[in-house]
């Protein structure tokens, strides 16, 4: 259980607030024509962003009445059917896929708030010299700056953080991590903000505010490009952090006495106001002034991690105290990193924990060895786009097909008047009725056009090898990687699939009627 609302608000912003934030908003946004992107960008956020905020939490807690904090079970108490469990195993593949290469990920921010500290790539005054410090560390390119095992030490040491703090419990670990990473993160990144906002004008005349007028100025002319539509769509699934059991699984800790209505709009209103004020505030304005808005673009259209390996520390070098700026910078990466991805591991914690009746401790343990087994993987072949399979089929594509099934369930198979009723139970306010339509008519309809058109036009031709998934075309060397990528994530599918089979043959559930409602028990003993 959660030890106070604060905490329980913290901890789910927390989750949500990562490093989609700082780091793929800019790039998404600048991609996207700026203005443009933005207005699809909020549509996005309106019709299916808040309204998945608030289906999954009241999911994840209508499953917490049976005890369950994992999606097979929860599907399972929303859908009385023997498929619906099964349905249920992207709720496991997708947090434990993602978990793993988001700390790889996150590794590379603690290296660089390390090497921020020691002036480590001070010296490299261009853009090109930073790309080329970056790619030495991910294990490639020309230059061999490190040894060849830092990047396995960071690896190791921030799953090793991971881990310990997983393995304290939700309210001993997550969120004593939150009250002291969410506030920190606030600070670094309000100096950062402000820094950025007042840097003097660079070298084109560019200020803060050409960059911010670019993404800000509303911009019709993209909006005919189906693409800035997924594009956003993709963004506010991935920053809310909606599609992948973890809000559930966080929400299973409430009781029918918990408001979740309020406490949901104050989570993505939170990560909203991270993501469009800070995050958007600085990565983009401060390429602005030093490079251009063309700079800028070139530097987004150049690789995911460009704008925040590159540019920035380009960037801190010529400012004063930089070091200090590159330290804040990172470090507030690794903590939007590191309460997103704590909160990856929680359904496979509880699915151990609940269905094998396994220690938090042994389970904690074992998946950061798996993890660590798995992720050398992605660190050995980065190159050839092993990660990037994982961050589409799992991280992008995974996210849709899983929201498509749960509003399905929780707003059609349990019904829009039960539906309602349930995220009404203990609520501080109501949700204006005019969700109600949104919710069970437009979101599902509007996630569905994604589905398809995204499998059209995206997914199709990445299986068929036409297109990488991180975009560019795919080199012949890599075929292999990319298959034996896709074969590990088939492979997972498969042993959660026989595992949920293990765990409902053991546990005796003939689907819902073998769970506890522990309402209805509570309930009854309190009448007797
Ligand atoms: N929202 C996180 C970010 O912005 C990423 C994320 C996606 C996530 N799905 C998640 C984090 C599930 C935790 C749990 O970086």
């Amino acid at each position: 259980m959660w030890g106070s609302r604060i905490g329980l608000i913290l901890a789910m912003a927390g989750n949500a607030v990562g490093l989609g934030n700082f780091l793929r908003f800019p790039r998404q946004a600048v991609l996207g024509g700026g203005g443009s992107f933005m207005v699809a960008y909020f549509v996005a956020l309106l019709l299916i962003g808040i309204p998945l905020m608030w289906i999954e939490w009241g999911v994840g807690r209508h499953a917490g009445r049976f005890r369950k904090g994992h999606v097979p079970g929860m599907f399972a108490a929303l859908w009385h059917h023997p498929a619906a469990k099964y349905l249920g195993v992207i709720g496991l593949v997708i947090p434990l896929a993602v978990f793993i290469y988001y700390t790889y990920i996150e590794s590379w921010t603690l290296a660089y708030t390390f090497f921020s500290v020691t002036h480590d790539y001070w010296g490299r005054a261009t853009q090109a010299e930073m790309v080329s410090y970056l790619q030495s560390f991910q294990g490639f390119g020309a230059e061999h700056v490190h040894g060849a095992w830092t990047p396995f030490l960071f690896f190791a040491l921030t799953l090793f953080v991971n881990v310990y703090v997983v393995s304290k419990g939700i309210s001993g670990g997550i969120e004593r991590l939150a009250k002291v990473g969410m506030p920190v993160l606030f600070l670094f990144a309000i100096v950062l903000a402000v820094v950025v906002a007042t840097l003097p004008a660079g070298p084109g005349g560019e200020t803060a505010a050409t960059g911010l007028q670019y993404i800000y100025e509303p911009d019709l002319s993209r909006l005919g490009d189906a693409n800035v539509w997924l594009a956003a769509a993709g963004q506010i699934f991935f920053t809310l952090s909606v599609g992948m059991g973890t809000l559930q699984a966080y929400a299973s800790y409430l009781s029918r006495k918990d408001d979740i209505v309020l406490s949901g709009l104050a989570t993505a209103s939170t990560n909203e106001a991270v993501e469009v004020v800070l995050g958007g505030t600085i990565a983009i304005p401060a390429a602005v002034v030093f490079f251009g808005v063309s700079g800028a673009v070139a530097v987004a259209q150049s690789g995911s991690f460009n704008l925040g390996f590159a540019t920035m520390p380009v960037i801190f070098q010529q400012m004063p105290f930089g070091g200090l700026l590159g330290f804040m910078w990172f470090g507030l990466l690794f903590f939007a990193g590191i309460t997103s991805s704590v909160a990856m591991a929680t359904p496979i914690l509880a699915f151990f924990r609940e269905e094998f009746g396994m220690q938090r401790e042994r389970v904690a343990w074992t998946l950061g060895g798996v993890a660590f087994g798995l992720g050398l993987l992605h660190v050995l072949w980065l190159e050839y786009g092993f990660l990037d399979e994982w961050d589409y089929w799992m991280g992008t594509f995974g996210l849709v097909l899983f929201a498509v099934v749960e509003v399905i369930l929780f707003m059609w198979v349990l019904g829009p008047s039960r539906a309602w009723a349930s995220l009404h139970e203990g609520a501080d306010v109501r949700i204006p009725a005019f969700f109600k339509t949104v919710m069970t008519v437009v979101t599902p309809l509007y996630l569905i056009v994604i589905l398809v058109w995204w499998g059209v036009t995206d997914a199709l031709p990445i299986l068929r090898l036409e297109v990488a998934a991180g975009g560019g075309a795919v080199a012949p060397e890599a075929v292999p990687y990319i298959l034996l990528s896709r074969g590990l994530l088939v492979l997972m599918l498969l042993v959660f699939l026989w595992l949920i089979h293990l765990a409902w043959k053991r546990n005796g559930y003939a689907d819902r009627s073998g769970f506890v409602d522990f309402d209805e028990e509570t309930a009854a003993e309190v009448a007797a």
